[in-house]
């Protein structure tokens, strides 16, 4: 099967599925975005990177050590792409992955995020068998915060200007959920 046609997971509204050439444009659109940027390291995205980081996204295979994996988030009426969640799987402890997440703002406000964080969890734990996610959020990033405590992720640490964003040593804030936690919601 192509890559292109890979779908990693379902929700009643949505597909986690692989990168595809034609969401360049879209990619593009959100991410230069300056309210989607606003607590991400990028600034000045430009159409030439998205076309970079969607090719390298397509050549990825998803759960190699030391590497980020995007999965696409995609309505399932249209396949249209709308955001992206990404999965980081640590070079040393390949048990222990890291989660982000982006979603164009105009489909914002939806609960589309939240629908895909725990398709993406369920993915995780039961066909990665993964122990533990963690996430890392700008303390001020609000929404962010919100989306990690809606899932139930548990704050674990305050980690002091931890983050060198847009020239400036910012605080995070790092977040947690263990397979057995996920395993007894
Ligand atoms: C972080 C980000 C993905 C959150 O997007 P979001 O749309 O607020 O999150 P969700 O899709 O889960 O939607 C939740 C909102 O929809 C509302 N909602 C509406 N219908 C809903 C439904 N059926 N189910 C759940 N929530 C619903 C919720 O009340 C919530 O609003 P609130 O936070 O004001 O209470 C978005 O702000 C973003 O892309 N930011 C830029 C990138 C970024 O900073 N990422 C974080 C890096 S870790």
């Amino acid at each position: 099967m192509e890559k292109s046609n890979l779908i990693y997971a379902k929700t009643n509204r949505l597909i986690l599925r692989h990168f595809c050439l034609e969401d360049v444009e879209t990619f593009y659109k959100y991410r230069s975005n300056p309210t989607v940027s606003q607590f991400q390291s990028w600034e000045n995205y430009k159409y030439e990177d998205a076309e970079s980081f969607v090719n390298k996204q397509i050549a990825l295979r998803p759960n190699q050590p030391g590497t980020w994996f995007q999965y696409a988030i995609a309505l399932a009426h249209s396949n249209e792409l709308i955001g992206d969640c990404a999965l980081h799987t640590l070079l040393d402890e390949p048990r222990i992955v890291e989660i982000g997440f982006t979603l164009a703002p105009e489909h914002q406000g939806n609960g589309y995020v939240h629908e895909a964080i725990g398709a993406l969890f369920t993915y995780i734990f039961h066909t990665l068998k993964k122990h533990k996610v963690i996430a890392f959020t700008d303390v001020r990033n609000e929404k962010s915060i919100r989306v990690l405590e809606r899932i139930g992720m548990r704050r674990e640490g305050h980690l002091l200007q931890n983050y060198m964003s847009k020239g400036q040593w910012v605080d995070e804030y790092q977040y947690s959920m263990l397979q057995s936690e996920w395993a007894e919601r």
